[in-house]
């Protein structure tokens, strides 16, 4: 597992409906944003040709396809995103304890770096009770994933910006990135846990991952760059 210890990193989720359109946003935001992320949509429409495409323009791939399967299926499938140039992918802590370890098995027989491994917690979308099964307050189960994930040996987890103090307390060595980020101001959309980068940032986001404040902005650029100013302002 790495250190906890990163200046925080903005990712872009790439979260548009064509190809043009993820190669269009990514060059305006090369530079700016070290790391970009693809997610669902756009794999199944592009693939790994894109990832090509987006690296060569230097970024970071973050895959976020939140792999849930048997053991097997999940190490074979960390293998194959670490072979088409895949820096970073997430997968569901709820897999359970066999599938994540499989995962860091797998990154673990690869040559070289491998890619780093996001265990999903609760998704930022679900707001108390809305999760299937789960009746436990939403920042506990949370926490109890991401202790899990960390003995499981996951570099990190996904976490609301409400869980990130109290995982990073819990769990020293796991490494926290947070989705619903909403600069002040701006409406939550279907987020429900939400946070300023500035919050996120002073909770212990390692990773804060943005998408619609930056791509639906009539500035994408500028908004990317308002967002790592507020958070260089808090670190
Ligand atoms: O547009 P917005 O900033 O809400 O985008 C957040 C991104 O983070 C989306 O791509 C979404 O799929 C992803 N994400 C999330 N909550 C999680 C994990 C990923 O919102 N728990």
């Amino acid at each position: 597992m790495k250190s906890a210890n990163i200046a925080p990193q903005l990712m872009v989720a790439l979260d548009v409906p064509s190809r043009e359109e993820t190669l269009a946003l990514a060059r305006t935001l090369a530079g700016t944003a070290p790391w970009c992320k693809v997610g669902m949509e756009m794999f199944t429409h592009a693939g790994p040709p894109l990832l090509e495409e987006l690296a060569a323009l230097g970024y970071s791939i973050f895959l976020d396809l939140k792999f849930y399967d048997i053991p097997h299926t999940v190490a074979q499938a960390v293998k194959a995103a670490s072979g088409v140039g895949v820096n970073m992918l997430t997968l569901h802590c709820q897999g359970g304890e066999r599938m994540c370890r499989a995962a860091r098995e797998a990154v673990c027989s690869l040559p070289g770096k491998g890619p780093l491994l996001f265990g999903v917690t609760v998704l930022t979308s679900f707001a108390r009770g809305e999760m299937p099964g789960i009746s436990a307050d939403l920042p506990d189960f949370a926490r109890t994933l991401a202790t899990n994930a960390q003995s499981w040996g996951l570099d990190g987890v996904v976490c609301s910006g409400h869980e990130a103090a109290d995982i990073k307390a819990a769990c020293p060595s796991l490494m926290c990135l947070c989705p619903g980020i909403r600069p002040a101001g701006s409406v939550a959309d279907d987020q429900r846990r939400v946070m300023t980068p500035a919050q996120a940032v002073a909770a212990g986001a390692d990773y804060l991952v943005v998408g619609r404040p930056i791509i639906a902005a009539p500035d994408p650029l500028m908004a990317a760059k308002q967002i790592l100013a507020e958070m260089a302002s808090a670190t």
